[in-house]
């Protein structure tokens, strides 16, 4: 049973896909981890992350492992913990290297599928998720809420975390990543024309995944 959420940034994927996945009791696959571990990964290393051909090399060379660890995911680069570092501001900036390098995306889709195939049933979030990595899935959604809502979403994770930002610069550099995730040429963001269009711009988590239940329990998977 492969279920796929796919969605801008701040759409509220992360935490339904993780949520939802434990009510199915499937696994959780975080793929934009993956791009995040990349890209440490590649700045470890003094890589010019904007070389396409030495960061495309990196990504084959590397072993990323997502090991679950009790809610979530610990994120490992050739055995080491990169959990924290894929989270900081500057990989989220710099991660549109990754994302966007053809090379990078071949080796982690074909990680991803390679994924599916060993942990047979999972909840996998991403960007293409439900276009280009698993088509045939059971059932996919697209989640979407208006960008001043994930701004807000974001802004409040950070005053969480004892952290300073302004609304307006998290917008600004949400547009930005939006634009560069709907635009590139490989794996672009878009909803896959059998997705389920979730808007939650005025929904709780609870209700979002209370909603996604209702749509796998009638796909037949719960
Ligand atoms: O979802 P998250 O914000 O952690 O993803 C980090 C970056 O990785 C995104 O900005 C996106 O460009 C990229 N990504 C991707 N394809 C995926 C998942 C993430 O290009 N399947």
């Amino acid at each position: 049973m492969i279920v796929t959420i796919d969605g801008p940034a701040g759409s509220g994927k992360s935490t339904v896909a993780r949520l939802l996945a434990a009510r199915l009791g499937v696994a959780h696959l975080d793929t934009g981890a993956m791009y995040r571990a990349v890209t440490v990964a590649g700045l470890r290393r003094g890589i010019d992350l904007a070389d396409e051909a030495a960061l495309s090399r990196l990504a084959g060379e590397v072993r990323i492992d997502l090991v679950r660890d009790g809610d979530g995911l610990r994120v490992l680069v050739d055995d080491e913990d990169v959990t924290a570092a894929i989270r900081e501001n500057d990989v989220s900036r710099r991660t549109f290297h990754a994302a966007s390098n053809e090379g990078v995306r071949s080796v982690l889709v074909e990680a991803q599928r390679r994924i599916g195939r060993q942990w047979g049933s999972l909840v996998t979030e991403g960007r293409d998720q439900g276009t280009v990595v698993f088509p045939t899935a059971d059932v996919k959604f697209y989640l979407d809420a208006s960008a001043e809502e994930r701004a807000r979403r974001r802004h409040r994770e950070l005053v969480q975390r004892g952290k300073e930002a302004a609304v307006a610069s998290i917008l600004e550099e949400l547009r930005q990543r939006d634009a560069s995730d709907r635009n590139r040429k490989v794996g672009p963001l878009r909803a896959a024309e059998d997705a389920v269009v979730v808007d939650t711009t005025r929904m709780t988590i609870d209700e979002v995944v209370d909603a996604l239940m209702r749509h796998v329990r009638r796909a037949g998977g719960a």
